[in-house]
């Protein structure tokens, strides 16, 4: 196959984008998110700031143009995200306790309601564990509001949308040796046990040379993957772009049949949160780079 989502799909697989809605009037990036990818991510449309502006009342016009241009275009939509420490709008930070958790409550219903039976994985939760070594829950308003919102927002997000895949997402959870990964496992087993529901585990997949990419990611996946939830690659950008670390990436996700696909995080470097590191599969110019054609191939088999 000769584009990224086509090589993907033969495996049963996606090939997926973050797309940013005021970038769709570029026609050199729309193009290239057209031909080359099955999935999107809308970069920040869909989070709580830009969601719900105001408390309960909700804004979908940002949102909807990722979402309508995707499905226009064929393709499927994950949705990134409802519970997060960052970009919430004023209102939100001003709030903490049972009224904090119940705008969490309201947030979720508002927005899955308005996807509902649209949206192939929500990423439910982003980010609450803390970096380093200690393994503990982020703090933050939402953890302040006791160690339960994680499932409480689960819980939330299945009664809103059974049809949705709900995800854990975070970043720093690739290296089995981290802590940070042992956490986010413990608790993934444990909701397994206890039966909250939750359907797949995002890993961001950042990489630069603070947080650099480990072959043993194949062992986070395989090993998330046999607590019963299925696992994505969600946000994938690598400093410098090196191929055969790409080519890395991509092999590990085809080598867990649980993993559903990859998303990376922009098209064009100069689309990236980190532009500098230039760590996309486009040039600038909307040209391939050399870690795109080996994420091709690897796509298409070696
Ligand atoms: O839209 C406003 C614009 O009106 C304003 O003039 C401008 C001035 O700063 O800011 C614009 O908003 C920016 C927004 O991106 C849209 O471009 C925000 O400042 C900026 O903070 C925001 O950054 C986003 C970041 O999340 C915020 O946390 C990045 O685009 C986005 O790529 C990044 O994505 C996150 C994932 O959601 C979660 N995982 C990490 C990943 C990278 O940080």
């Amino acid at each position: 196959e000769s584009t990224l989502g086509a090589a993907a799909a033969q495996s049963g697989r996606y090939f997926g984008v973050a797309v940013a809605a005021n970038r769709l009037s570029d026609s050199t990036y729309a193009t290239i998110a057209a031909r080359e990818f099955n999935s999107v991510t809308a970069e920040n449309e869909m989070k709580i700031d830009a969601t719900e502006p105001q408390r309960g009342q909700f804004s979908f016009t940002a949102a909807d143009r990722v979402y309508n241009w995707a499905v226009q275009n064929g393709k499927k939509v994950r949705g990134h995200t409802l519970a997060w420490h960052s970009q919430q709008p004023g209102w939100m930070q001003s709030l903490n306790g049972s009224a904090l958790r119940q705008a969490m409550i309201d947030h979720i219903n508002g927005v899955m309601s308005h996807y509902k039976g649209k949206i192939t994985q929500w990423d439910v939760v982003n980010e609450a564990f803390a970096d380093g070594s200690s393994g503990a829950r982020r703090d933050s308003n939402l953890q302040r509001t006791g160690n339960d919102w994680i499932e409480v927002a689960f819980r939330t997000a299945r009664a809103a949308d059974p049809s949705a895949k709900l995800c854990y997402n975070d970043y720093n959870v690739e290296d089995w040796t981290w802590a940070k990964t042992q956490a986010v496992y413990a608790m993934v087993r444990d909701f397994k046990q206890r039966g909250v529901p939750i359907d797949c585990v995002g890993f961001q997949s950042h990489f630069n040379s603070g947080s650099p990419y480990n072959s043993n990611f194949r062992t986070t996946l395989q090993n998330f993957a046999a607590l019963g939830v299925d696992v994505a690659v969600t946000e994938l950008d690598i400093q410098g772009a090196p191929a055969s670390t790409y080519a890395g990436v991509v092999n590990d996700c085809l080598a867990v049949s649980r993993c559903l696909g990859v998303t990376v995080w922009g098209v064009r470097d100069s689309d990236s949160w980190r532009s500098e590191q230039t760590p996309l599969l486009f040039n600038n110019d909307g040209s391939k780079k050399p870690a795109y054609t080996a994420v091709l191939n690897a796509l298409n088999g070696g």
